[in-house]
């Protein structure tokens, strides 16, 4: 079903996300047919282009980064023809009239703000000075949201005097991911798994993201940043959160978003021996950590696993571990959540077993797995085996399951419809940023230095004892 008509200006419209991911993904809504042929995609940005410079920039980043067998030479015609273009000075005056002269009336006004933060303030005056975007507009803003609690302040600060919390839209694109989704779907569409969802059964869940890229390309922003700012305070707390959120009453942008936000305030600061960081070394894929950012004296880390505690009845006793990096062993997502043993066992087998596993990837080959104990076949006794019952979606779903959508294209029309569910509120990343700061200030007082790893590993053997010394192990990294 299409969207009510929209104008979705680009902020940065010929930078690196346009091309890859947002101009793409907004293709692939067209070709879905939830397009409506009204809509219009204005890029904005520094470059001196017109209409018809920028259809080429655009039609060549489909064909470099859309799937062969999803393009369609005449709707890739169609696509380009809602594409506009207008060179503007952030900072300047250049530009925006044009820009205003090329709104429509009454419509869905979106502004994606594909830009460095320091010009998230000037846009946004802009905009609201010059009488572009009114009190239904919608904008859209890009991670990294701060470099901490005060810069990210200030960028809320910025921002709300020019449009109020309902108007801004925080992107963090694991929402978007239909297993996020999908999560809160299985916690609190079914009655199976809630009653048994806290301390008194769940041993511990494991969160790990891994990634087989190295930083190489974006070193300067990376080496800045390091795993805890580029991927804890945002993409794997968000998935804890929902993990670990009490029920909402609704499934509503502020009701979600208020139990997450419950979940951040009530973080444990992380002991330093819960934590373990690393950087990879040279090796088959490539350069070192330090060679790819240029920087031999580094001390950032592209590797970091940690135990967290979630200080509420719900979750007392029960650790998270999360743990992030690149140049691992294979690119997976997983969430693990292992439930304890049976509280005492008829059988011959020893505790510790830990055989009911609910393991959620969220990347590649999306889908649920929940391992469970059966008598092995055969005439042998009662030997028990733990089998998966596996509910791929590829297989499960056939070929809707090819039609899930990525990330951002959800997130993009979520904007259109005005849905702020699955974008982080002000508040929520304050708090995020509130635990994390003092995080890093404590390894940074202690002059930290970062374990070495090899590429293709799992991480640096510290992090493999983080469970070990808890009688743990993490779940193999595999495709
Ligand atoms: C981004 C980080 O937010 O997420 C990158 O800045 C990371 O460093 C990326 O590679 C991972 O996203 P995905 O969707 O590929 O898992």
């Amino acid at each position: 079903i299409p969207v009510e008509p929209f104008d979705l200006v680009i902020f940065g419209g010929t930078g690196d996300l346009a091309r890859r991911k947002i101009l793409p993904g907004l293709y692939r809504r067209l070709a879905d047919g939830q397009m409506p042929p009204e809509a219009r995609i204005i890029g904005a940005a520094r470059s001196d282009l017109d209409d018809d410079g920028f259809r080429e920039l655009v039609r060549e980043a489909l064909y470099e980064y859309q799937r062969e067998e999803d393009l369609d030479s005449e709707q890739v015609e169609t696509f380009l023809g809602l594409l506009f273009y207008v060179t503007v000075d952030a900072k300047g005056d250049a530009g925006w009239e044009d820009l205003k002269k090329l709104m429509n009336p009454d419509r869905v006004h979106a502004f994606y703000f594909s830009v460095a933060p320091s010009l998230f303030g000037p846009i946004a005056e802009r905009l609201k000075d010059r009488g572009i975007a009114d009190d239904e507009a919608r904008i859209v803003v890009e991670k990294p949201f701060g470099h901490d609690l005060e810069s990210a302040k200030a960028l809320n600060a910025s921002l709300a005097q020019h449009f109020n919390e309902k108007q801004i839209y925080r992107i963090d694109h694991y929402l978007g991911k239909e297993t996020v989704q999908n999560l809160m779907a299985v916690r609190f569409g079914n009655m199976l798994f809630e009653p048994l969802w806290n301390s008194q059964y769940v041993d511990h869940i494991q969160i790990t993201v891994a990634e087989t890229v190295g930083v190489g390309g974006r070193g300067e922003y990376y080496d800045r940043s390091g795993a805890m700012r580029d991927m804890v305070q945002n993409h794997l707390l968000q998935l804890l959160c929902l993990i670990a959120m009490e029920p909402p009453s609704r499934y509503d942008p502020d009701a979600v978003r208020d139990e997450k936000l419950k979940v951040i305030r009530a973080l444990d600061t992380v002991r330093p021996d819960d934590l373990v960081r690393g950087q990879y070394l040279a090796g088959p894929s490539g350069p070192s950590y330090l060679e790819d950012v240029g920087n031999p004296n580094s001390l950032t880390e592209c590797f970091i696993a940690m135990r967290l505690a979630v200080s509420n009845w719900r979750w007392a006793g029960t650790p998270f571990y999360l743990r992030t990096g690149k140049r691992l062993k294979a690119r997976t997502s997983e969430i693990a959540i292992v439930f304890k043993d049976a509280p005492h066992s008829i059988f011959d087998v020893p505790q510790g077993r830990h055989s009911n596993v609910l393991s959620i990837r969220l990347q590649p080959n999306e889908g649920m797995e929940m391992s469970v104990t059966i008598k092995e076949p055969g005439p042998g006794g009662m030997r028990l085996i733990d089998v998966p019952l596996d509910m791929s979606f590829a297989e499960a779903l056939g070929e809707q399951a090819s039609d899930i959508p990525d990330a951002y294209e959800r997130l993009i029309m979520d904007v259109i419809r005005g849905n702020q569910t699955l974008f982080m509120r002000g508040d929520e990343v304050e708090a995020a940023w509130a635990w994390t700061d003092p995080v890093i200030a404590d390894w940074e007082s202690r002059g930290h230095v970062p374990s070495p790893y090899d590429q293709g590993s799992s991480g640096p053997d510290d992090a493999l004892m983080l469970l070990h010394r808890d009688g743990r192990r993490w779940r193999d990294i595999r495709q």
